[in-house]
């Protein structure tokens, strides 16, 4: 059994109490939020994706550990995984005290706040004992792990154009409303995309990018271009700056010699694959990415081995391809990256 500690119970602490409260061989002993409405379970937050933060996991159980204080759940001895949901700004620091005390660590997105803050984060995870991930969940999507198989064994041929498109109207809250903190729309939802394009095809040459900052005085709405030597067309928009209503869209198109394959998460049946002349629902997993990248995390933890889906490198590599976007954005120029 697995003894799980979460810190930060807002919309990401809720969605992940709910996957382990169905999670076999783990359970919950601990809880920690320093704000005393969301630690009893008074007051929850709301998830922008449907089916996130449902509130199924009883706060009020007497057998979970509540604290005011991250720190100090960290310090509990009876906890072996600890479950980082925090603002951006605190991973490193709660990341960090959480490895020095030999816990595992699942570490919310984006790594941290600059990439400067995540090479210190990789340094950590890799002096180890205990197994450390990124919660990069589109590594995990139902819908985005098809995307990748098809693409790693060229099922319809090579990609000759990739689209993505992740939009929404403004989370709201001091900590999305802050640029200093939060990174913007650049660094907060765009970065799925940036560490999905990653994923797929490598880090690229170089970015190109062009937007405009409106909430957070960072940049929250941009479309970048991904070069690379052999995938001719890789673009990606990003933005949570449309009106109220508007709502959360999640969508990619991807071109591949011989065939179409469009994912659209409004849709009844989300991808459909578009080939020899026909447009067929593909059938997914119903599953969240989010159970099934925590039930990864604690199969590796079992099985003794290191996380190899997100590695600390790779999470690393998207924060700093965030941060080249956002310097072409403010430079107008293309920014090179170094493989
Ligand atoms: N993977 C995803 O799809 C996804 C989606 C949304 C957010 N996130 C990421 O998750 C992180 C958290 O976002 P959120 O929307 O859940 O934020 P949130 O504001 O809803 O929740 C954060 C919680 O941390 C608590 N907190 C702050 N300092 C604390 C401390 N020292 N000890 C204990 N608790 C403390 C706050 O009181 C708050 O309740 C961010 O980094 C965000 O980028 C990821």
């Amino acid at each position: 059994m697995i003894n799980v500690g979460v810190i930060g119970l807002g919309m990401m602490g809720g969605t992940h109490l709910d996957v382990y409260s169905k999670l076999p061989g783990v359970q919950v002993v601990a809880v920690s939020d320093a704000n005393p409405e969301r630690l009893s379970g008074k007051s929850r937050a709301a998830g922008n994706v449907e089916g996130q933060a449902k509130g199924a996991f009883d706060l009020a159980s007497p057998s979970v550990k509540k604290y005011a204080e991250g720190m100090d759940l960290i310090k509990d001895k009876n906890v072996h995984l600890v479950d980082i949901c925090l603002w951006t700004p605190l991973h490193l620091p709660y990341a960090v005290a959480a490895l020095k005390k030999g816990k595992h660590v699942l570490s919310e997105k984006p790594m941290a706040r600059t990439s400067a803050e995540a090479k210190k984060l990789v340094a950590a995870a890799n002096k180890g004992p205990g197994k450390f991930m990124v919660a990069q969940c589109m590594r995990f999507w139902p819908g985005w792990t098809w995307l990748k198989e098809a693409v790693v064994n060229k099922t319809y041929g090579k990609v000759l154009g990739a689209q993505f498109r992740r939009v929404a109207n403004h989370p709201g809250g001091s900590f999305y409303e802050n640029g200093a903190m939060c990174g913007g729309a650049a660094l907060d939802l765009h970065i799925h995309d940036t560490d999905f394009i990653q994923y797929l095809f490598g880090v690229p040459l170089s970015v190109s990018s062009t937007g405009y900052s409106k909430i957070t005085g960072e940049i929250d709405h941009l479309v970048t271009r991904y070069e690379y030597a052999d995938v001719p067309l890789v673009v990606a928009e990003g933005g949570w700056v449309m009106q109220p209503g508007h709502g959360f869209k999640m969508e990619y198109t991807v071109n591949f010699e011989r065939a179409t394959a469009i994912f659209n998460l409004a849709n009844k049946d989300p991808l459909t694959l578009c080939e020899n002349g026909q447009a067929k629902p593909v059938a997914l997993d119903p599953k969240m990415g989010y159970e099934l990248e925590i039930a990864y995390f604690v199969d590796c933890i079992n099985r003794g081995v290191k996380p190899s889906i997100v590695t600390p490198e790779s999470a690393l590599d998207s924060v700093r391809i965030v941060e080249a976007e956002v310097k072409s954005a403010l430079t107008k120029k293309p920014v090179k990256l170094k493989a």
